[in-house]
């Protein structure tokens, strides 16, 4: 086969708090990641050349290695230089759906594919595991974005538990057209503000900080209850993000005055997204809250949670 068609889904936090900074300049989270279905469609091509060749479509991306996707065909060459050789180099083409700077894992999704999609152009057989271990290398967000789904995530977000599948949730989704956060400034106004040292990387103590930070999140997840998982949904870094961006915090404060379960801010932002049970739920609030804003600025999308994360489209 000479080449794969993908789909990279994006994701929302169910839950993000942050524990505290760590001496590598990382934060210890303990993160609730969910898949949903809005996502973007990555080719991979074997081109006979010797080449990573990155074509982004009309979207402003770069396509040399400022992009994570062109990074992660770099990493599968220097961790693969016999396959390399063998099929020589790749053409990738990204077609764009996932808003970028929103704190959907955009750019994180399209590392992922790139490397589910040279493993399989390649026909290297990796292992779930090695494909995460790969990722990490490349971005905290990027392990789960391969398996996607409902997962648990530790450390930096690299450290991954698979959760009983929580597709169960319609999702309304609004993001700024003109508002981007970028994730370091997130997190670093956040260690400005609110940070705490964190040292303890005891591995025994892992499971128990999961229940302890998430823990009624997790038994509505466990108990597919769409209302206990909506009612704990929780993003720290919406103290710092909401404040420097007022428009946000109105979507936000519309989104959640309009329906549904629960409304939170996604990631670093600035997207904003509401929790329905049902689709005709989630379409109510999407038109209440486009009426209340009334604001050619915001981008609407209607998604759904989803139970997986990279998959191929066609071939
Ligand atoms: O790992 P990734 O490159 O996606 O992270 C982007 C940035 O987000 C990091 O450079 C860091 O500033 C911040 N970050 C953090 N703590 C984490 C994850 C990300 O401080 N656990």
């Amino acid at each position: 086969m000479h080449s794969y068609t993908l789909h990279a889904p994006a994701k929302i936090n169910l839950f993000l708090e942050i524990l505290g900074d760590r001496p590598d300049g990382f934060h210890e989270l303990v993160m609730v990641l969910q898949s949903i279905a809005l996502g973007d469609k990555i080719t991979v091509r074997a081109n006979g050349t010797d080449d990573i060749r990155l074509s982004c479509g009309d979207s402003p991306l770069a396509n040399d290695a400022t992009n994570l996707a062109y990074r992660a065909a770099q990493l599968m060459i220097n961790n693969f230089p016999q396959a390399h050789d063998n099929y020589g180099g790749v053409d990738i083409t990204l077609t764009k759906h996932i808003p970028m700077a929103a704190g959907l894992a955009g750019g994180s999704a399209d590392a992922a594919a790139v490397l589910v999609g040279l493993d399989l152009l390649w026909n290297l057989g990796l292992t779930r595991p090695e494909l995460e271990q790969l990722a990490a290398q490349l971005g905290s967000d990027i392990p789960f974005c391969i398996g996607g789904g409902t997962a648990i995530a530790t450390g930096r977000g690299e450290i991954l538990d698979p959760l009983p599948d929580g597709n169960c949730f319609w999702v309304v989704l609004a993001k700024h057209r003109s508002i981007e956060v970028s994730t370091p400034w997130a997190y670093q106004t956040y260690r400005q503000k609110f940070g705490k040292n964190y040292l303890n990387d005891d591995q025994s103590q892992r499971a128990r900080r999961k229940t302890i930070h998430a823990g009624p999140l997790l038994q509505g997840i466990q108990h597919r209850n769409p209302g206990q998982i909506a009612s704990h949904i929780h993003n720290d870094l919406e103290k710092v993000v909401l404040p420097a961006h007022q428009p946000v915090a109105q979507l936000r404060q519309v989104l959640q005055s309009a329906g549904g379960l629960g409304t939170m801010m996604s990631g670093s932002g600035p997207s904003v997204f509401t929790l329905c049970r049902e689709q005709a739920e989630a379409e109510q609030v999407l038109a209440i809250a486009k009426e209340k804003l009334n604001d050619p600025d915001v981008d609407f999308w209607l998604t759904h949670t989803i139970g997986h994360g990279i998959q191929i489209m066609n071939n």
